[in-house]
């Protein structure tokens, strides 16, 4: 049997990075996406595709290389996102619209175009999400509007297939 085919965003560091050298661990084959080259060097064997993913043509390309693959992708994890600490009085629109582009209209954009080879390879989606859109701490308040803002939508396939300890 092939092994299994993941894309890890923001797989150069943190959280990420934790989940693809576990993957690499299990044997899954690896593409990680971040904006800077260097990091992704991660030091497993994995491919590694330095890219801004809120730069929609960027995003565009990335996607018809993986539709290219006939296998499909077995599993997208969303670990790539931004956080701007300050309440909503501090906080700038700027601020707002960076965190709503990386944390939501990225990771849908990017999930709506893959849903093609996830169906394929009947994969499964990941979001790294944040405990911070139930915390009161009044620096996360922009964050904590935003979380749940992404929780109303996955692939039509995860609703039918979900396991139990599928990440959303
Ligand atoms: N760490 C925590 O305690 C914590 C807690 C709750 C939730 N979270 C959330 O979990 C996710 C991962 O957290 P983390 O601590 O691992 O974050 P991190 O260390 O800041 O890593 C973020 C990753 O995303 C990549 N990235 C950011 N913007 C990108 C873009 N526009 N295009 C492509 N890649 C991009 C970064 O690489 P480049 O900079 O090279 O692009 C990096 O690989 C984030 O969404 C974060 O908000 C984190």
């Amino acid at each position: 049997m092939d092994p299994l085919f993941a894309v890890v965003t923001g797989g150069s560091q943190g959280i990420g990075k934790a989940i693809a050298l576990e993957f690499a661990r299990r044997g899954i084959r690896l593409l990680l996406v971040a904006r800077r080259q260097e990091p992704l060097d991660t030091g497993v064997s994995a491919e590694g595709r330095a890219m801004d993913l809120l730069d929609d043509e960027s995003r565009a390309r990335l996607i018809s290389e993986i539709d290219e693959r006939p296998s499909g992708l077995d599993v997208l994890v969303h670990s790539a996102g931004t956080i701007a600490r300050a309440d909503v009085a501090d906080a700038t629109i700027e601020d707002f619209d960076l965190q709503f582009q990386a944390n939501v209209r990225m990771p849908f954009a990017l999930t709506k175009g893959l849903l093609r080879s996830l169906e394929r390879a009947h994969g499964q989606v990941v979001f790294v999400s944040s405990s911070a859109g139930s915390f009161r701490e009044p620096t996360r308040g922009s964050m904590r509007r935003l979380r749940p803002a992404s929780a109303p939508w996955r692939p039509p396939s995860a609703r039918r297939r979900t396991p139990p300890g599928t990440c959303w």
